[in-house]
């Protein structure tokens, strides 16, 4: 049986920094954002967009009421979610109104949780091919105003529907996979920003992009002239190529050429979003499936997930005949075509501008945000999302059906 990608779709918020002028601001010369690091615009979050409603707006884009009655099972990786017990999979379920007989689950592994929740979304269609899985990856990536990490944040999430005879991306071949306990980034429980080894990061993203790349070929017997492109986790669009780098010449040239070109194309909308953490290889394959008209079908694409503190994984997928049909293109341009741009000091005010953690209520202006699903507030202790293309007034809980 065929088991892959039948759908994918991304949304980020309505508002962008441009790093050329972050870059000024931060008395830095502008090239090392746009070249070194390789990032031209982050996304901003609004307070009215958390988690939860980054990926509930990514799925309402592609999801039609077939897929809302065949979805039985909600995976929702994240790495900044909203409540340490109850998971952010539950309030997407709810505010899509998906099927109430399905299973909602958060999964966490830093950046790697939504591959975690495709590995899983695979067996689960292997045992029931009739149904399908929302696989969610969303977050908001914070290190903090004036740290190293700042020009790395981002935010936004991806949604994909895995199915059985998919219409996109069949997953083909091994997995070759990798877990180490290490400290290169981590969040503690009671911190909002993330705490982080730049630099011993950056080296543990390529050694494990390394490792599992010759476990893969290994267990494949593959390498790299088979494959079309290689997709990475991208925290910064210079990382993928740091990692591509290490293995690039086992090929000959034209296939360097082929995937250093491809790649490039790989990083266009997450150099215009940034880190969003789980979903950001992702975002990378949705780049590369867009925005390369000539990439044929039947081509196979390499991913390689990482996610911190750390577990790695390559796998791969060969596009489906007619792929392009399938896509979300157009929603996609209007949704970069109709972002706001806001200046530095608006970043930091909103950087600053927190929800309340003392328990206190709070309601908030969802007027200002464009987003059809938002957080209009906490009240009791629990955060109140609003569907504006179907709820008619405030909803709170699960009382929306
Ligand atoms: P930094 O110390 O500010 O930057 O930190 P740098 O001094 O290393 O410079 C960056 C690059 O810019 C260098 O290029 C410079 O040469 C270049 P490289 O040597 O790396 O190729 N540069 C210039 N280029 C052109 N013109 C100029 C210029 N000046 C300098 N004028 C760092 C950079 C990424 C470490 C920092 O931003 C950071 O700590 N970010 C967060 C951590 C991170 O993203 N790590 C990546 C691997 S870990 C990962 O991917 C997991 C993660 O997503 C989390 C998760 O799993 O949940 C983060």
């Amino acid at each position: 049986m065929e088991i892959g990608i039948d759908k994918i779709g991304f949304y980020a918020p309505h508002m962008y920094l441009d790093m050329n002028k972050l870059a000024v601001e931060r008395n830095v010369e502008p090239e090392k954002f746009t070249i070194g690091i390789g990032q031209e615009k982050m996304a901003i979050a609004p307070i009215t967009q958390d988690s939860v409603t980054l990926a509930a707006n990514a799925a309402l884009n592609i999801l039609d009421e077939e897929d809302k009655e065949k979805i039985d099972f909600v995976l929702f990786g994240t790495e900044t979610g909203i409540d340490h017990s109850k998971s952010g999979a539950v309030y997407v379920h709810r505010l899509l109104g998906i099927n109430p007989n399905a299973r909602a689950v958060e999964v966490k592994q830093a950046c790697y949780g939504a591959t975690a929740a495709i590995q899983m979304a695979k067996g689960h269609i292997a045992l029931n091919p009739e149904s399908k899985v929302l696989v969610l990856g969303s977050d908001i990536a914070r290190y903090g105003l004036k740290t190293g990490g700042e020009a790395t944040q981002g935010a936004g999430a991806v949604a994909m529907v895995i199915s059985a005879e998919p219409r996109v991306m069949r997953f083909e071949g091994p997995s070759a996979f990798y877990s180490d306990d290490i400290m290169d980034f981590w969040r503690p429980v009671y911190s909002d920003k993330a705490m982080v080894d730049g630099k011993f990061s950056n080296e543990q993203y390529i050694s494990f992009f390394t490792k599992v790349w010759k476990q893969y070929k290994e267990k494949a017997g593959l390498s790299l002239e088979d494959f079309e492109a290689i997709c990475f986790h991208l925290p910064y669009t210079k990382m993928g190529k740091k990692a591509l780098r290490a293995v690039i010449e086992e090929a000959s040239q034209s296939v360097q050429e082929r995937l250093m070109d491809n790649y490039q194309v790989s990083t266009e909308y997450n150099r215009n979003v940034g880190n969003i953490y789980t979903g950001s290889l992702y975002l990378s394959l949705l780049s590369l499936l867009e925005e390369k008209e000539d990439l044929a079908d039947g081509s196979l694409i390499g991913l390689f997930s990482y996610g911190s503190g750390a577990v790695g994984e390559f796998f791969a997928g060969r596009l489906q005949p007619n792929y392009r049909d399938h896509l979300f293109t157009e929603k996609h341009d209007e949704l970069f075509g109709t972002r706001k741009e806001i200046s530095v000091e608006e970043y930091e005010n909103m950087f600053e501008e927190t929800l309340p953690s003392d328990g206190s209520s709070i309601e908030l202006d969802i007027d200002a945000d464009p987003a059809p699903i938002c957080l209009s507030g906490i009240k009791e202790h629990s955060r109140q999302y609003v569907n504006k293309q179907r709820d008619v007034s405030t909803l709170s809980g699960g009382d929306s059906r």
